[in-house]
């Protein structure tokens, strides 16, 4: 039977509101998935009438979402910089935190030694890379992760993006997917920096790569690579900016700093943490 939007969200309703907080978007989001059409149409149209077959398709979708599967894992795409990428279950989902180390970046960029060349180490989806190569129009781009699913990610996003030409993707560990003498004016990161035994909300736990989230008994064994590595690739003058969680930070710098860097500063999110820093 073909259903409205206003019937189908007092049938969903109850049991969605379990897992978000904002249940008629849940529903507006999967229903203009499976019907390709823009979330606010049935914000502009509840009465509309939605045929049996996508009915059935939402009840699957609305029963993940109730297992409190993330939405942007659902439809496979999620918001960054007021950009749409693409997601798959191999990749991290973007995070606004990230955005600030955009941010962070971008206030820099004008001073940074020429040409410009952007290191993005653990680039997953390829926000950052992608986001910061589309705002620094004469930069061109390296982007290295362990995971060659999620390069693929990063491909097509950069694809998408008509970056392909500027942004090279490599599988590695680190820095060995580089040569010994490529030098870059900026490196970038935001690895994974969660502690073994910390348990994380199930909507991260059973839905993020672990990959991408754990490194090592201290969250920290990620740092300790990058800031042994990172100066044999920096162009003199240049800058490295990392993403930490939060009450990382004097631990990070300390890190950094052994290694020789200079704390510039650090930057905070939208809920006033300390989220990223920047060395020279
Ligand atoms: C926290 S995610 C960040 C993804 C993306 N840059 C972002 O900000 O949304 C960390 C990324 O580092 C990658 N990674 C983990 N260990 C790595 C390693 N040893 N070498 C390279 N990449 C690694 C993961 O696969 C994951 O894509």
């Amino acid at each position: 039977m073909n259903e409205s939007f206003e019937s189908l969200f007092r049938d969903y309703a109850v049991e969605l509101r379990k897992v978000t907080d904002n249940p008629a978007r849940d529903l507006r989001v999967l229903l203009g998935f499976l019907e390709k059409k823009a979330p606010e149409f049935y914000f502009l149209h509840p009465e509309s009438l939605i045929p049996e077959n996508i009915c059935a398709q939402l009840k699957t979708l609305v029963q993940r979402r109730i297992s409190d599967e993330p939405l942007s894992k659902i439809i496979g795409e999620r918001e960054f910089f007021g950009r749409t990428f693409k997601i798959t279950k191999d990749t991290l989902d973007p995070r606004p935190d990230t955005e600030t180390l955009v941010d962070a970046v971008l206030h820099y960029a004008k001073d940074l030694p020429k040409p410009l060349r952007i290191l993005d180490l653990g680039v997953g989806t390829g926000c950052i890379l992608v986001t910061l190569l589309l705002e620094m129009k004469n930069a061109t781009g390296v982007g290295v992760d362990l995971s060659p699913e999620a390069l693929k990610v990063a491909a097509d996003n950069a694809t998408h993006f008509g970056l392909l030409e500027r942004a090279s993707l490599r599988e590695g560990n680190w820095f060995s997917a580089l040569d010994e003498k490529e030098k870059f004016s900026l490196i970038v990161s935001n690895p994974p920096y969660i502690a073994y035994h910390e348990v994380l909300e199930k909507n991260v736990q059973d839905y993020d790569p672990h990959l991408a989230l754990f490194s090592g008994e201290t969250g920290l064994e990620a740092y300790e690579v990058i800031a042994k590595g990172a100066r044999q690739h920096l162009l003199a003058g240049g800058l490295i900016a990392v993403e930490f969680g939060k009450g990382q930070e004097k631990a990070v710098r300390a890190l950094f700093e052994a290694e020789s860097f200079e704390f510039i500063a650090y930057f905070n999110d939208l809920t006033g943490g300390i989220r990223c820093a920047i060395f020279a």
